[in-house]
């Protein structure tokens, strides 16, 4: 597919998937959330990449939402098919079995937000801008949000971002849970390169095992959960990077994992 809204940059096992609409600050159409899908499944299907990082294009915006343009006068039926079209494209990226993390450079405002919380963690710049600015559109954030966002920050914390449509700083969001790590602007994506860079070093099938377990166990009871943790765990014995790392540690060597 030819991507008229995302780049994607393919370096050294890490993927980068760029949402591109600067004029309008990135924000998503439908078009743009098709692409995205489409980019996330290429990305996961490559054995290539170990590592996603998603951001925006730009220096001012990760993404400053859905596009109110488009929305402004969707019928009940087509307002449930775009919050359908930004769910589709957002579990792409949470279910990827790869490690995704969103770089956010700037306003991560309604849906653009909800794009970062669909991976599994945030770096944020410290000129970040976050909020839910959708009850003052007259609607509510569609594409995730009132889920995301409160296992994060508990129940409490994402009303009061809802119902005020309050835009936050970085600081703040790192202090409700919302973010991991705030940093200076001009060194964001290179930090988020170099824990990327750390995490393409460790075994990519461990990873991808306690992705899954981490992610599916909001659904499950801690019993059923730590039977599957059992499980996987064995499963890890079956790898040769289990084999590989174990004895790289014996041989006071480095390891170097296949994803095998
Ligand atoms: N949709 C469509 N266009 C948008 C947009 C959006 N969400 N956000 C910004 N733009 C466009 C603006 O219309 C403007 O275009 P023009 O130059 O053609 O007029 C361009 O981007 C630059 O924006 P501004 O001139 O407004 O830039 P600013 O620096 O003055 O303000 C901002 C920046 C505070 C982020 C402001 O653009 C803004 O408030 N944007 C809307 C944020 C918002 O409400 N997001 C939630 C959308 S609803 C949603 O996301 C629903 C959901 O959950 C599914």
């Amino acid at each position: 597919m030819d991507y008229k809204n995302v780049i994607v940059e393919i370096n050294d096992g890490i993927g980068v998937l760029k949402i591109n609409r600067p004029k309008a600050l990135n924000a998503l159409n439908s078009e743009t959330l098709i692409e995205i899908m489409d980019a996330a499944k290429a990305l996961e299907s490559n054995p290539e990449v170990r590592v996603v990082i998603v951001t925006g294009e730009g220096d001012k915006a990760f993404i400053a939402g859905a596009d109110i343009l488009e929305m402004k006068d969707l019928t009940a039926l087509e307002g449930m098919a775009f919050s359908q079209r930004g769910h589709d494209a957002f579990a792409a990226l949470e279910n990827m079995q790869k490690p995704v993390i969103a770089a956010v450079n700037g306003y991560a405002l309604g849906g653009g937000f909800e794009v970062a919380l669909a991976c599994d963690f945030i770096y944020a710049s410290e000129k970040a801008k976050i909020g839910f600015p959708e009850t003052t559109l007259g609607i509510f954030p569609g594409f995730g949000g009132t889920q995301r966002t409160a296992k994060l920050a508990g129940l409490a914390k994402t009303k009061e971002l809802i119902f005020t449509g309050k835009t936050i700083g970085a600081q703040e969001a790192y202090d409700m849970g919302l973010i991991n790590k705030v940093v200076p602007h001009d060194q964001l994506m290179s930090d988020v390169m170099a824990l990327a860079g750390k995490i393409k070093a460790n075994g990519p099938f461990s990873i991808r095992l306690a992705k899954q377990l981490i992610n599916r166990s909001l659904y499950m009871s801690t019993d059923d959960a730590l039977m599957l943790e059992a499980k996987d765990f064995g499963l890890c014995f079956a790898t040769k990077d289990q084999k590989e790392g174990m004895t790289a540690f014996v041989e006071k060597r480095k390891s170097t994992f296949k994803g095998e």
